[in-house]
């Protein structure tokens, strides 16, 4: 990892201290953290952790709503993020300067972002110099992704989407340039140039460990997007075939997934969306429904708990949760919290002053776009 990343050292959790401890015992030693800081503390948790963990949340959101949320309250000075690393630094970046974030455990990542480092993203600029007018190519990063390369965004003219805003940032960037470098997510990339008319043969791949990316000039010159070869590895589970599946044993079926599944998925399916227009989908859906869901375990297994009346099925017959997400467990909340009261915080992310002021020009072009 570059110097000036956040750090993500993880302190370790005290194993005798917590581990052993029973769940009431843990939950109990939470609640009584939450009464003690009251609106200085705001727990945020993302759609895809675990049922014991989400359940303490002050807000649940996807990415977007998440990093809106970040700054908003003015009694908060704490903010622990039940998330991921990006999240939190994300948090960090939006957040006024006396509020703190934490990660209850820094090894909670995100295996797609770690697909994109700064490095790699500069040495496909510079090579990318040598053929095209990079000042007509817009660099794009998906939220999932460092504070270094949503600075990286930041510095050369570029923002940062999310799942659910994807298609008005790609609107945003082909109105002021020809071209856009699209980070780490090949995936959202492609589903959300297709779905805008771009053409399959004006989309190209880049692999950062291939000469050129592992394209001719000649792809290079004709190309309107640029997919950087990363992907998640959950979504990566789900297949055309799923679907088909689904579709033969239940007619009537609908097939809601998100848009980091391949872009035969989302053709094969009927609706695709963020974790949040996930949720809502299947909310306002009528009682007596039936859907196949494509996304992360958690998420899904809490839908079909909280709506009995509806046949919610997981699109994959194979296990594919976030096993980053479900790091964040009982113990890590409870030691977070612990040391948090007793004035020994753990687990500050905490991005630094340079690429903080960067990060933020890129998310707050995003976060104009409304
Ligand atoms: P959402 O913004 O849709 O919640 O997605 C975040 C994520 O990491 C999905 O894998
Ligand atoms: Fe990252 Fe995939 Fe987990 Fe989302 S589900 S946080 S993209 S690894």
């Amino acid at each position: 990892m570059n110097a000036t990343t956040t750090a993500r050292a993880a302190a370790p959790l005290p194993f005798e201290d917590f581990r052993p401890a029973p769940d009431a015992d843990l939950e109990a030693r939470i609640e009584a953290v939450k009464r003690e800081l009251g609106a200085s503390l705001l727990i945020l948790g993302h759609h895809y952790q675990q049922d014991e963990v989400i359940r303490f949340a002050d807000i649940r959101g996807d990415s977007l709503k998440l990093s809106q949320l970040a700054g908003a309250r003015p009694e908060c000075r704490s903010i622990v993020f039940c998330g991921v690393h990006f999240m939190a630094e994300t948090a960090d970046v939006l957040s006024r300067d006396d509020v703190a974030v934490y990660l209850p455990d820094m090894a909670a990542g995100c295996s797609m972002a770690d697909m994109a480092d700064l490095d790699s993203v500069e040495a496909a600029w510079s090579d990318l110099a040598e053929l095209i007018d990079v000042e007509d190519v817009t660099p794009v990063t998906y939220i999932n992704s460092t504070a270094e390369l949503k600075a990286f965004c930041g510095r050369h003219g570029g923002i940062v989407c999310t799942s659910s805003n994807a298609r008005k940032v790609l609107d945003w960037a082909f109105a002021r340039r020809r071209r856009a470098l699209f980070f780490p997510d090949q995936h959202l990339g492609r589903n959300t140039a297709r779905a805008m008319g771009v053409p399959l043969d004006e989309m190209i791949v880049w692999d950062p460990r291939r000469e050129l990316g592992g394209n001719s000039p000649r792809a290079v010159e004709k190309s309107r997007i640029i997919l950087w070869r990363g992907h998640c590895s959950v979504h990566q589970m789900f297949k055309p075939a799923h679907v088909a599946q689904f579709r033969e044993r239940s007619p009537g079926i609908k097939v809601l997934v998100h848009p980091e599944c391949s872009m035969e998925v989302v053709e094969a399916a009927d609706l695709v969306g963020s974790t949040e227009y996930i949720l809502k989908t299947i909310e306002a859906a009528p009682a007596g429904s039936e859907w196949a869901v494509g996304t992360e375990l958690h998420l899904v297994n809490r839908m079909a708990k909280e709506h009995p009346d509806k046949a919610i099925h997981f699109l994959s017959p194979m296990v594919c949760m976030c096993a980053t997400m479900y790091r964040i467990d009982l113990p890590h909340l409870a030691w977070c919290l612990e040391n948090l009261a007793r004035g020994t915080p753990v687990n500050r992310v905490l991005v630094p002053e340079d690429v903080k002021a960067s990060a933020r020009e890129s998310l707050r072009r995003m976060l104009e776009l409304g």
